[in-house]
């Protein structure tokens, strides 16, 4: 098959209060707000949030769905993204221990793999497992939100990690339906990537027989799904096709998400990938003021005072 799934594009998470991801991406990480939508899935409001770079660019995107008002939990497991982690320069990782200790962020373990050094912590409102790795060949520039000082700060995306019970099929889907070439193992991970494996386009697979399998379904503190960018719909269509053509026909038709026209594939290793085509973010509101006002999803376009008064997850930014 053809290359044509690119690099990691979004990650998407399912999380606990608005304010704790505001807490968390935008005032500790140093991220910025670039969309605040809804859900476009369902019939209650429930927030999105988009945090990454001061534009969103592919390859910085973390979007939340904050799901405590909704009331169900979920299971973290196998099937699942069990980390999402991203680049930070040589030498980042003492500084970003002090400032994630003096926030009260659980640090997890500082260690190496595949020969980086490695930080990971939890989200101190959901529980979900995140990292900052060093990365020296990153030369991507870095988000400016926050106060944090450049030479520290997140690049977007280093990779995610896929947890399996089982990696025999999942292999052959990375390699033969996703286009990812196998770089290495390091101990229970085995390394995929895209262009050399370059930072935002690496996945790792960890594999874990006796982990227990996590929720498919939304709900508090799960790692929904992970996308990959394709360049066009052309392609994204051919992607579709011939990943049905091996039988995985677990694969969705393409859905409008406002600034992305995507499908959706649940993988045999159980984590849901989409393939993603960007549309950009000024299709409804200005580049200067991005994330600035909620944008109401088309499923409630009608009552959007109403629709903004039920989502009842207010946040502060200072
Ligand atoms: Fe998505």
């Amino acid at each position: 098959m053809s290359d044509r799934i690119g690099g990691l594009h979004h990650i998407t998470l399912c999380t606990g209060s608005a304010q704790g991801d505001i807490d968390l991406f935008y005032k500790t990480l140093g991220m910025s707000l670039v969309k605040r939508t809804l859900l476009y899935d369902g019939g209650a409001p429930i927030y999105h949030l988009y945090f990454g770079n001061e534009t969103g660019d592919p390859g910085t995107l973390t979007t939340v769905f904050p799901f405590r008002r909704d009331g169900r939990k979920a299971k973290r497991g196998a099937g699942q993204i069990e980390l999402c982690s991203y680049s930070v320069p040589k030498g980042a990782v003492p500084y970003w221990k002090e400032r994630l200790t003096e926030r009260g962020v659980p640090i997890v373990k500082v260690y190496e793999r595949f020969g980086q050094q490695i930080i990971q912590f939890e989200h101190p409102d959901c529980g979900l497992n995140f990292e900052l790795v060093e990365e020296t060949a990153d030369d991507r520039k870095p988000f400016v939100g926050g106060d944090v000082p450049p030479e520290h700060a997140i690049r977007g995306f280093h990779n995610w990690t896929v947890l399996t019970r089982d990696n025999e099929d999942m292999d052959i889907f990375m390699k033969d339906a996703w286009n990812y070439r196998e770089l290495g193992a390091d101990g229970a991970f085995t390394r995929y990537a895209v262009e050399g494996g370059k930072a935002a386009h690496i996945i790792d697979v960890h594999l874990q027989p006796d982990a227990r399998p996590g929720s498919w379904f939304y709900g508090e503190g799960m790692i929904h799904h992970g996308a990959f960018a394709v360049p066009n719909l052309d392609v994204q269509h051919q992607v579709k096709l011939e990943v049905e053509g091996m039988g995985l026909t677990d694969f969705s038709d393409r859905k409008h998400r406002g600034y992305f026209e995507s499908i959706y594939v649940r993988t045999p290793g159980g984590a849901l990938f989409e393939a993603t085509h960007s549309l950009g973010f000024d299709v409804d509101e200005a580049a200067d003021r991005l994330g600035q006002e909620v944008i109401v999803s088309p499923q409630f376009r009608d009552r959007r005072d109403q629709i903004v008064t039920e989502l009842n997850d207010p946040f502060e930014l200072n």
